[in-house]
């Protein structure tokens, strides 16, 4: 899949979002859906979004036992999403029961992708609540080949760390990188941003923009700016 800018959509309805993606009449953007408004709404959302010519990247971010993962993928591969994803804590044999459950009678299934550790959790919490006592960096690329090795297409990381994945598991492993601000100085709650540009430089093969689109002035346009910056 070609890179792109991936809009998060942290709606909680349908109201909300469709006001939202109205304003695209031109380009239609990527969409990611979370579990805000995929447990508001349900399925349905997602067919509806689909149907207005949307990819769509499904972050509802699964960690179960193996089987239960492979029968939920199996329900969500056919709601023809082009992206979904799990957390790499769920090990290998998750990993691999997720991949068998998203592939669908004729070979396809949509990119599938892992959360290594959530940017909320720092060396400290690593230590003290999960019991990891490495380096988290260290930690996240462990958790990204393993990832890998289990057959998975790429992760979700920060711009800053897209590099040393690349370097880890290969070229072809996707990074998608939320964490993208226009400056430096408009970060909110993100600690550790790049902008679109940068990201593109850093090898980011899909980047996550919220607020920036969703809350600007002009979404469409600071959405434009993102595809300007990062895809050419
Ligand atoms: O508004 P903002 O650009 O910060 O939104 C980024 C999106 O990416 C949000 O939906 C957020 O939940 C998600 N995300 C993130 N960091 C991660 C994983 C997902 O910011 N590690």
């Amino acid at each position: 899949m070609e890179r792109d800018v991936i809009v998060a959509c942290d709606f909680s309805g349908a109201e909300q979002l469709y006001g939202f993606l109205d304003k695209f009449t031109d380009r239609k953007p990527f969409v990611k859906i979370g579990m805000e408004l995929f447990y508001a709404e349900g399925p349905q959302i997602v067919r509806e979004i689909k149907a207005r010519g949307h990819k769509i990247f499904l972050d509802l971010k699964l960690h179960d036992i193996p089987n239960t993962v492979k029968k939920t993928m199996a329900v969500l591969s056919r709601l023809d999403i082009d992206i979904c994803n799990l957390h790499a804590a769920g090990a290998t044999a998750m990993m691999q029961g997720a991949l068998e459950g998203l592939t669908r009678a004729d070979g396809s299934r949509p990119l599938l992708i892992a959360v290594t550790q959530l940017t909320s959790t720092d060396q400290e919490t690593l230590e003290r609540d999960l019991l990891i006592n490495k380096p988290i960096d260290e930690v996240v690329m462990h958790y990204a080949l393993t990832a890998k090795n289990a057959g998975l297409d790429g992760v979700v990381c920060s711009p800053l760390e897209a590099a040393k994945v690349h370097e880890t598991c290969g070229r072809q492993f996707l990074t998608v990188t939320p964490g993208v601000r226009f400056a430096a100085c408009d970060k909110g709650d993100q600690k550790r941003v790049m902008t679109p540009a940068q990201a593109k430089l850093a090898g980011s093969d899909f980047i996550v923009v919220g607020r920036p689109v969703a809350a600007a002035e002009n979404p469409v346009a600071a959405y434009n700016r993102c595809v300007k910056e990062f895809i050419g």
